[in-house]
């Protein structure tokens, strides 16, 4: 059974609304949000997405963080205890596992598009002037075509985030959030600015708002409320650890609801900011995963000041994707300590490590292995759908019943 020690708590509720916010605001934000909305054919997809984040996502996000506050556990540990309260079927337990499995999956791919990243901020010292918009697909194409970088930049982050993790909860993940998140919402709107002055605003706004009802089909739908899913960190057990470690007196209402319109806000304004630039240079909005890379440099390479608001953002969109992987790591972690007894740093390094490994088949699938299928899937895309469609969907259907239907009232 898990250990009993007293948990310790988030130094306040501000804090505990910072590292969820933290948690939610990352690369599905910026770099999700963009291109999904881009492959779906924009406002049909961002008008599912708002509505999902609405009526599905900020119930969860509150269920969830009850069930943490509640069990005060891991999320395998604290689904134990609620079950044993309300003398539930066992079963229930599936929550807790789905969301420390799918955590690690995740890990898994974020930790390779958040070396992606790391590259670009690399290259972003030097600056992008002069840069063609066929030269910064041409770029883009050659990163995945290198295993070795991609791979190389893949343990950085995981190293970075393994670190943190290791070093405990409320010092390293609290610490770093408070200064970061501001920040790059004011850079967001630096390029909001620049999308305005200098890009295309009038048409981002409108391939993003101008809502059309006929062009929702039922694949825009899946993908948008996995979306909605994944950019609020539900289903997979972080926001359940997270809430484990929140006091008795915190409104979860209301930080839910804070949390969801910052989240919510992030990523619809990069995806007007990044937009913008794809009209204002003819590019291809639906041309995927790569959308960001393609577009910003040529933002970056003609902006003034390019070379110092280059930089700063994707350093700051790796403090994004920081905190977030924290969260992915968190629960498995958390569990393996207080289910197996591991010291911080043993779980830490095993779990690390798994989804460190399964990282590079995802690196791998962006070139030497891009033959393979599964499923008619690459194993980037695979292991997307897998998490986002399927695990993410199915642990909050489980989590709305328990906490509707089977948990215990106090
Ligand atoms: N919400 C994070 C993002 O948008 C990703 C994430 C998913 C984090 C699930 C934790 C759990 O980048």
């Amino acid at each position: 059974m898990e250990t009993a020690t007293p948990r310790t708590h988030w130094s306040s509720r501000w804090a505990f609304i910072l590292v969820t916010a933290g948690s939610a605001i990352g690369l599905g934000n910026i770099w999700k949000f963009p291109y999904m909305t881009g492959t779906n054919g924009g406002s049909a997809f961002v008008l599912v997405y708002l509505l999902c984040i609405s009526c599905i996502g900020v119930p969860l996000l509150m269920a969830e963080t009850m069930l943490g506050r509640r069990g005060q556990a891991n999320p395998v540990g604290t689904m134990r205890r609620l079950i044993a309260e309300a003398g539930a079927s066992r079963a229930w337990i599936a929550i807790g596992f789905i969301g420390i499995l799918g955590a690690l999956i995740i890990l898994s791919f974020y930790s390779v598009v958040a070396g992606w990243i790391l590259e670009y901020a690399a290259r972003s010292f030097a600056g992008f002037a002069s840069l063609t918009r066929e030269q910064a697909s041409a770029n883009f194409s050659a990163l995945l075509a290198d295993p070795l970088r991609l791979i190389s930049w893949h343990t950085a982050f995981m190293l970075l985030t393994g670190w943190v993790v290791a070093s405990g909860v409320t010092s390293g993940i609290e610490r770093a959030n408070k200064i970061m998140m501001p920040a790059l919402f004011a850079i967001i709107v630096l390029l909001i600015i620049y999308g305005i002055v200098a890009a295309d605003m009038g048409a981002a706004l409108r391939f993003m708002f101008h809502f059309d009802l006929g062009a929702v089909r039922r694949e825009v739908v899946l993908s948008a409320m996995g979306h909605a899913f994944f950019t609020l960190s539900l289903g997979m057990g972080a926001i359940m650890a997270y809430g484990s470690y929140l006091d008795r007196e915190t409104s979860i209402t209301r930080t839910a609801f804070y949390v969801a319109l910052a989240d919510t806000g992030i990523a619809l304004m990069a995806g007007l900011a990044i937009f913008a630039i794809v009209f204002a240079h003819g590019l291809e909005p639906a041309s995927g995963p790569g959308l960001i890379l393609q577009t910003l440099p040529l933002a970056f390479g003609q902006m003034p000041g390019g070379i110092v608001v280059g930089p700063l953002f994707f350093i700051l969109v790796i403090f994004a994707a920081w905190t977030s992987s924290i969260s992915l790591m968190e629960p498995f972690c958390s569990f393996l300590i207080e289910r197996f007894g591991l010291s911080r740093r043993a779980a830490v390094v095993s779990m690390g490590f798994a989804a460190w490994l399964l990282g590079i088949a995802v690196a791998l699938s962006f070139n030497e292995w891009s033959g393979v299928k599964i499923l008619g899937l690459g194993i980037f895309d695979l292991l997307d759908t897998l998490t986002t469609k399927i695990m993410m969907p199915l642990a909050g259907l489980l989590i709305a019943l328990f906490v509707g239907w089977v948990m215990h009232r106090r």
